[in-house]
């Protein structure tokens, strides 16, 4: 699949945000080796701090599809701000991608200025158990 196909998606994803919060929509959209793709989106709740990413959404609905060979990810949002990963998402890719992982960031309204950055870029030195 191409870049700019995966960054739809998850442009796609992010018209599906609940974010009457923020009013800050994100989509992501998680690739495959196999071509399928596995979208989420920001879920916002009253209780602020219950709130889950874009990132996250994606990547629990791969991980409950029994998915895990996840080649790129791409993030795309609505608004003013390029939607880098926060922390806690960084954290959970780290989780199942390799260093190499790469991650394509982009706002809606200009995909084609799209940035990518690996996994080890977003998080050095990353904890990870070796038992
Ligand atoms: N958010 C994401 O979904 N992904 C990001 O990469 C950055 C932040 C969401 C969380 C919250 O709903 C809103 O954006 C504002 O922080």
């Amino acid at each position: 699949m191409k870049t700019e196909a995966l960054l739809e998606a998850a442009a796609e994803a992010a018209r599906k945000a609940y974010a009457p919060y923020s009013n800050y929509k994100v989509g992501a959209a998680l690739l495959c080796a196999d071509g399928e793709v596995f979208t989420g989106c920001n879920v916002e709740n009253a209780s602020y701090g219950l709130t889950n990413c874009a990132e996250r959404t994606a990547v629990f609905s791969a991980i409950a599809a029994g998915r895990k060979d996840w080649v790129a990810l791409a993030v795309v949002a609505e608004g003013e701000s390029m939607p880098y990963p926060c922390g806690a998402c960084r954290q959970v890719l780290s989780e199942f991608c390799q260093e190499e992982f790469s991650v394509y960031i982009a706002k809606a309204d200009a995909l084609a200025e799209y940035e990518v950055v690996c996994l080890a870029a977003l998080l050095p030195n990353r904890f990870k158990m070796t038992n």
